[in-house]
């Protein structure tokens, strides 16, 4: 399963692509607009340091400004994914900029008919957020587990990116069900690697070995 990194802070992306597990990148316009940056200029950045998909959203509703935003972005770097909302006029987008050869990812998908739409219109990448629907008390990773069938049935190119993540359970869940990315806020990336009994084992192997006065090198 490949990870992406759910951030436009360049710090953030700089220090966790180089632990190697960076695969991608995901933004949106909160995080663009969080990050204070230009999105024309911030995307460069991050296509710049990144080599694999970088999401780009665009920020108009109706298919013909969707559509120029879209290649705009797209333009910026070969390896932009341009992502559309999940409406009809971001779906017509999706299949246009499709047929041009441009990654899209459709995204705000809330159930498998909506994923099944995206997938129809030569969506690369279908975004599920997971995290938003638990928060309203619905099953998140539910949606994930339809979708993966649904696709896998029909053998759908698509990729399923597991959005609105929120805990490392999610990750773990994920893999599980056979998504193909997960996209990670900084936080979640971090913990998957963190255990207290991790840090607690080797604070006593380290004890112990202080007492023998060895050294490796
Ligand atoms: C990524 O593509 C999504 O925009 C992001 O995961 C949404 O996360 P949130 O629900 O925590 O804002």
């Amino acid at each position: 399963m490949k990870i992406f990194l759910d951030s436009a802070d360049l710090d953030e992306i700089t220090a966790l692509r180089d632990t190697g597990f960076v695969d991608g990148v995901t933004t949106n316009p909160s995080l663009i607009a969080k990050s204070g940056h230009n999105i024309l200029d911030r995307i460069a950045e991050i296509c710049a340091i990144v080599d694999g998909p970088v999401s780009a959203e665009v920020t108009a509703t109706d298919y013909d400004t969707m559509l120029a935003e879209g290649r705009k972005l797209a333009a910026i770097a070969p390896n932009v994914a341009v992502k559309v909302p999940l409406t009809k006029a971001g779906l017509q987008t999706c299949r246009t900029l499709s047929d041009a050869g441009t990654k899209v990812n459709v995204t705000l998908c809330f159930t498998a008919g909506q994923a099944l739409l995206a997938a129809k219109a030569g969506a690369t990448f279908i975004s599920p957020f997971v995290g938003r629907l638990d928060d309203i008390g619905k099953d998140g990773m539910g949606l994930i587990e339809e979708i993966c069938t649904l696709y896998a049935n029909y053998d759908c190119p698509t990729e399923v990116l597991v959005a609105s993540v929120r805990s490392t359970q999610h990750v773990v869940d994920a893999a599980l069900m056979g998504a193909d990315v997960v996209t990670l806020p900084p936080k979640i990336l971090t913990a998957l690697y963190h255990h207290p009994l991790t840090d607690s084992g080797l604070d006593a192997f380290l004890k112990d070995w202080a007492k023998t006065g060895q050294s490796i090198l």
